[in-house]
């Protein structure tokens, strides 16, 4: 049996946006209190597409202060940077020769984030979910909290444990990860187009709220947000083939830790107007203060950097004697 142990990664590629925050980091800061947690800001994996070296440097202080904003404790938690545990890049290698071409190759996400030119991605935007898994079973983690897009890697995740256990003959050294997704909103949509998701990618911002949006900002995209012409129905299923609707009633169900069917109640007949406002309410008391957070922990880098650099120490530990149990088994060495 494993210890139970939480693991998730963010990456520091700016704009995190409520999609983020309800798809994950709202879990995190609930499960600290429940595991041992470890998060991840994955710089490495934020260079699988070009980044300006002072944009990622700005990017990566700003999701640790996205992180403790929202209510994660440095104190009970370990929040590192990728970067500064080389562990996770020396796993992600092995895993290279573990995870099949053919595996990598069926990734929605990689098909999707290579567009049409698929020769010209990088290698490393192909190799990205071993990473992924060399991030998690590096701390044999049990448990990942995530949104909805990301569990065709998380299952990635469980084939190369079960083929590294399997081919190495070492039992259940890698555990089989479970992943937390949030039942009420899995898949935080655009705020224009109910069926692509909400993202830090997306040209429009008026296609998302980010987290530092203020007030104002807030309310108006709320109010162009698109819907259709029919009023909230009064049932789950009415909201079947209605993509904005759905969607905008699963945020408020999240952030008021009620069920959809509950949302219905109280809110079925009545317009779209109506819901809105209340809808933006929510959003500004959830979102406002964490903004306000982000923005005073921002003025602060040395404390910032003092979180990664005491994260990243911890973190070194557990992986340096777990890289090390690792490298026994595959018959590697090491003399530094
Ligand atoms: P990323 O910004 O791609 O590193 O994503 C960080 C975390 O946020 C991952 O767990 C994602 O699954 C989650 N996430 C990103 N976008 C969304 C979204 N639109 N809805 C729900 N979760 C999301
Ligand atoms: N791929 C994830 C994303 O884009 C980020 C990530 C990297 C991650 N390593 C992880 C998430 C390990 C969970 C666990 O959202």
């Amino acid at each position: 049996m494993h210890k139970k142990r939480v693991f998730s990664g963010v990456q520091p590629t700016g704009n995190l946006h409520l999609g983020n925050y309800l798809g994950a980091i709202k879990n995190f800061v609930d499960l600290q209190n429940k595991f041992e947690c470890v998060y991840c800001i994955v710089d490495l994996h934020a260079i699988t597409n070009r980044q300006d070296p002072k944009e990622l440097e700005s990017n990566i202080l700003e999701t640790v202060a996205s992180f403790v904003a929202a209510g994660l404790n440095p104190e009970k938690n370990i929040i590192l940077n990728q970067a500064s545990v080389a562990a996770h890049a020396e796993l992600a290698w092995i895993f290279n020769c573990v995870a099949r071409i053919g595996w990598l190759n069926r990734m929605t996400q990689f098909k999707e984030k290579a567009g049409a030119n698929k020769e010209n991605a990088s290698v490393g935007l192909m190799v990205y979910p071993n990473l992924m898994a060399a991030d998690i079973l590096l701390y044999k983690a049990t448990h990942v909290p995530v949104g909805e897009d990301q569990k065709q890697h998380l299952e990635l995740t469980r084939d190369i444990a079960k083929k590294f256990n399997n081919d190495f003959n070492c039992g259940e050294y890698f555990p089989i990860v479970e992943p937390l997704i949030p039942k009420e909103v899995s898949r935080v949509m655009s705020l224009r187009d109910g069926k692509k998701k909400m993202s830090k990618s997306e040209e429009s911002d008026q296609s998302r709220i980010n987290l530092k949006d203020n007030k104002d900002l807030i309310d108006q995209k709320i109010k162009k947000a698109k819907t259709d012409a029919a009023s909230i129905p009064t049932e789950v299923g009415g909201l079947k083939n209605r993509h904005e609707a759905s969607n905008l009633v699963s945020i408020y169900a999240s952030l008021n830790n009620i069920k959809v069917e509950n949302v219905l109640k109280d809110f079925g007949g009545k317009n779209f107007s109506t819901f809105k406002s209340k809808l933006s309410e929510s959003i500004i008391e959830k979102i406002c203060p964490i903004g306000d957070e982000i923005n005073k922990l921002l003025k602060n880098k040395d404390y910032l950097y003092k979180i990664l650099e005491n994260g990243s120490k911890k973190a070194d530990l557990i992986a340096k004697k777990n890289l090390k149990e690792i490298y026994d088994i595959v018959g590697l060495k090491k003399f530094s």
